[in-house]
């Protein structure tokens, strides 16, 4: 009795210490994985490996004694995508994949302790998806656990210091003859999601509250609007800033916001775009140009000011006007970047290359050139 009441004493000292010290409850290494839940994985790989120069990595499906779905692995640096399909009708994957379209299902984050993090973040208020799980193989071991976010998205927490596989366990290696060469995207540097009317301060609070996450900077509609559309963004990221997420919400505008238009085709909250970082934006949206991959393109106007508006920067400005890449600077130094058309049927998902050269944020000054480029492609879908 007496042992057993010092327990809880502890334990109770424990969580008010967590609660009030600065001691990350829930230490993040990076982002491990993402995972799309498409119609067809196979192109859909193939369409990552060809535009976007992402490499094979591994495979799992009927070979490996999976019945019911196949999944595909590729990298390019510190990014894994995993592509996964059903192979047979009624699964779960089946369902997502008619409600929302291809899009991103899981964003996996790589963690010391698996079973804590799932601990940490439910009994903070997360709701389980996954039941910390052991899987091992020949290759050790890979613990897993997993949490619900907004819409149908979830995060799993991946625990593989004791892992030597190519992936995970279930997954063999896979190793085609068609190896396209990287396009030079390094890791991701941050992922969008979009949430519902007067949602985001939920999903910041979320975020806050369930992960340990603080807030970096916001934006309001004043800030980010145009005739026609209009959004409310506020950027989370966790303790040492490798993980972040910005939320965005749609605000009244003249017309629907493109916030808007995603939430309906989508069919309700979930992964706007991924940001991944390059070190030479030139010859990557160069590469990628050449391989098929469309971007929106800003107007010209964009470019006639530009130095003025940015001071110098080691780029020619010509250059990236012929690319259509963006710029825009803050306190610490300026970033480049550029969107992607959305890369499946639906108007949802799209990629961002960055390029950052001592900037922080996120490139505010360039949305409403942004949004305008989008309202013209809306205007095209029939959908403003
Ligand atoms: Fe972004």
């Amino acid at each position: 009795m007496e042992t057993l009441e010092l327990t809880t004493r502890q334990a109770a000292e424990r969580a008010a210490l967590s609660s009030t010290s600065s001691v990350d409850f829930l230490p993040l290494h990076g982002t491990d994985y993402i995972e799309l839940y498409v119609g067809n994985a196979r192109q859909a790989a193939h369409y990552f490996q060809t535009a976007f120069g992402f490499q094979p990595l591994a495979h799992a499906g009927l070979e490996t004694g999976l019945r019911d779905r196949e999944s595909y692995v590729l990298v390019q640096d510190k990014i894994r995508l995993v592509l996964t399909s059903p192979l047979t009708g009624g699964t779960d994957i089946g369902r997502h994949v008619d409600r929302h379209g291809d899009g991103v299902k899981v964003v996996a984050l790589w963690v010391d302790d698996a079973e804590d993090a799932f601990h940490q973040t439910v009994s903070r208020g997360a709701k389980p998806y996954l039941e910390p799980t052991t899987e091992t193989d020949e290759h050790g071991t890979v613990r897993r656990s997993g949490i619900q976010t907004y819409g149908e998205t979830v995060h799993v927490f991946v625990e593989r210091k004791k892992y030597k596989g190519v992936f995970l366990p279930g997954f063999q290696e896979w190793k085609p003859r068609y190896q396209p060469i990287p396009a030079g995207l390094l890791y991701i540097d941050h992922m969008v999601g979009n949430v519902g009317w007067n949602e985001m301060n939920t999903w910041t609070a979320f975020y806050a509250n369930v992960m340990g996450f603080s807030q970096l900077v916001s934006f309001d509609d004043k800030d980010i609007s145009t005739d026609y559309t209009a959004l409310m963004s506020k950027v989370m990221s966790n303790g040492n800033g490798r993980i972040k997420f910005p939320i965005n919400e749609p605000a009244e505008g003249r017309k629907k916001s493109q916030i808007e238009e995603y939430l309906d085709f989508y069919g309700g909250p979930g992964v706007q775009h991924v940001a991944v970082a390059t070190n030479d934006i030139i010859e990557t949206v160069t590469a990628l140009r050449n391989r098929g991959v469309e971007f929106l393109q800003v107007p010209e106007s964009y470019y006639v000011d530009l130095k003025q508006r940015i001071g110098k920067i080691d780029e020619e400005i010509s250059e990236l006007h012929k690319l259509g890449i963006l710029v825009d600077r803050d306190e610490e130094g300026y970033l480049l970047q550029i969107f992607t058309k959305p890369v499946v049927s639906r108007p949802t998902l799209f990629f961002e290359i960055i390029q950052r050269k001592g900037a922080k944020s996120f490139g505010k000054g360039n949305f409403k050139a942004l949004f305008e480029a989008i309202e013209r492609e809306q205007a095209l879908r029939g959908t403003l």
